[in-house]
């Protein structure tokens, strides 16, 4: 279970690492600079921490360095490292230079508030798709079945013997023995995200995350106060990503990992089996805790076989899972899971049944009739999405060539790069505009990373994901010129 390849080389560095200033220099771009230089070398080195390219905790190189690797004066990069500090996006080690970190409020959205239902509006803000018609039987048949259940008090704090019993055996099929003690029913898997990243993190605790990211998770990491780690992950990083996540874990001693192992969202990118085990196993190295977001585990839309839970290359306790029936079938039922060690099960559900007592008896049930057709459900979803897939990214082709498009192999969106001047927030404030609801790049970033990118759900049907790209192609011209300073609006 937790043998296999240990990570070598580079990562085996103990400690901060520093960037060379040549590096530095190519990442910023000397060319990029501009009056007053200072703060354009500032905002260049903020951008890459945002983004991730530039590390938290890494230091700075010297001075004089970046200076002559720029061709800019001493005075300009001091200025540029102490507006930096100023503003929360470095830090000054007596003695041992200027580091990297993330401002307290570094710009993360407090909250997901979607807006409310509008007439006409092509609502893609959410990437979700509708439900199959074998949510309204599973229902019927929950009804059917309450009668058994009305003589008792009603309350599942850990949630129905029958339903955790169904999700266990899966992930025993799925090659993670799993029995119901290992599972708690949550409000969908953002339930069970948050409810684990409340059991792992206390206040300062570091938390490294995938970056772009599902904004929700961020959101629940703030509140509670944790310091984020972002580590930049897209559908090329690979194993990359994993030698990012080591380093990172190491760098800041961080207790927890927050990563969608399949078809993330935005990006659709995937952990291959031997990517899994290297990344549990350098977490449980380093006591690092991983909530691994399965999510999105079911939506493989290239016909690859299904990998392993990441809790199945690691020893019990180093991976809590969740997942839910929001992606493979519909984000209505609001069912969804975590599975973890029974002492992590127990507290999160004293702590859940604190907050809301527990789930809906009704929708329980439900969700057990969903599971026994789950097969089914999700091999017609696979094949819609693909086809939803092919024809959103035909139609960007030519209407938007000059998009920057990647073809995910699962999941539900398309992570676009915007071309160079055009600013995700303008181009979702207009398309709003014009009937058209989409979340902007920049959600999906710690800081204000992604202003240059979109996130294109394809869950809607073709015909709507053909309008939708019509009304992009018009926002698109209408917002030619407008500047980024445009209020943003930041739904997902
Ligand atoms: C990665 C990820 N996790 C969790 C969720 C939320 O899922 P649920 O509706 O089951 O709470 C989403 C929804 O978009 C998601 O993309």
């Amino acid at each position: 279970m937790n043998s296999g390849p240990l990570i070598t080389g580079p990562m085996g560095t103990v400690g901060p690492t520093t960037t060379s200033a040549e590096r530095l220099a190519e990442l910023i771009g000397a060319d990029t600079l501009h009056a007053p230089m200072y703060a354009s070398l500032a905002s260049g080195i903020q951008g890459l921490v945002r983004d991730g390219r530039l590390g938290v905790g890494v230091r700075l190189p010297a001075e004089r360095e970046l200076a002559a690797a720029l061709g800019v004066s001493r005075v300009t990069v001091s200025a540029a490292y102490g507006r930096l500090r100023e503003a929360g996006w470095a830090d000054a080690r007596q003695g041992s230079g200027t580091w990297t970190q993330l401002p307290a409020t570094s710009g993360v959205v407090a909250a997901w508030v979607p807006g409310g239902e509008r007439d006409g509006t092509l609502d893609l803000s959410y990437a979700a798709p509708p439900g199959p018609p074998e949510v309204a039987d599973a229902y019927a048949q929950a009804l059917t079945e309450l009668p058994r259940h009305l003589g008792g008090h009603g309350y599942t704090p850990l949630g129905l013997l029958a339903l955790r019993t169904r999700i266990a055996d899966r992930y025993t099929a799925r090659g993670l023995p799993t029995t119901p003690e290992q599972v708690l029913v949550t409000c969908g898997a953002g339930g069970a995200v948050s409810a684990a990243l409340r059991a792992v993190l206390d206040a300062g605790d570091r938390l490294v995350v995938e970056h772009p990211v599902w904004p929700n998770a961020l959101d629940v990491a703030r509140e509670l106060r944790a310091r984020l780690v972002p580590v930049s992950r897209d559908l090329d990083s690979g194993s990359g990503f994993v030698t990012a996540v080591h380093r990172a874990a190491r760098q800041t001693s961080a207790r927890a990992l927050y990563v969608v192992p399949d078809f993330s969202n935005p990006t659709g990118a995937t952990l291959s089996e031997g990517d899994r085990r290297s990344l549990v196993i350098s977490m449980q190295q380093q006591e690092v805790t991983v909530v691994a977001d399965e999510a999105l585990a079911d939506l493989a839309l290239d016909d690859q076989e299904s990998l392993t839970p990441l809790a199945a290359h690691g020893r019990p306790g180093t991976v809590l899972s969740a997942g839910s029936l929001s992606k493979a079938v519909w984000a209505g039922v609001r069912i969804g899971w975590l599975r973890a060690e029974p002492d992590v099960i127990a507290r999160t559900a004293a702590a859940a049944s604190r907050d809301h007592g527990a789930l809906s008896l009704v929708d329980q049930l439900a969700a057990c009739a969903l599971l026994d057709v789950l097969d089914v459900v999700v091999a017609r979803r696979r094949v819609q999405l693909r086809a939803q897939r092919d024809a959103l990214v035909a139609a960007l082709g030519e209407h938007l060539p000059e998009w920057g498009v990647t073809v995910p192999p699962g999941g539900q969106s398309l992570w676009c790069r915007l071309p160079a001047g055009v600013s995700s927030s303008v181009l979702v404030d207009t398309a709003e505009q014009l009937g058209l609801r989409l979340a902007t790049g920049s959600r999906f970033g710690a800081g204000h990373a992604f202003d240059d990118m979109l996130r294109l759900p394809f869950t809607a049907p073709v015909p709507d994901l053909l309008r939708a790209v019509e009304l992009l192609v018009a926002a698109s011209s209408a917002c030619a010129g407008r500047s980024p300073s445009t209020p943003r609006r930041h739904l997902v």
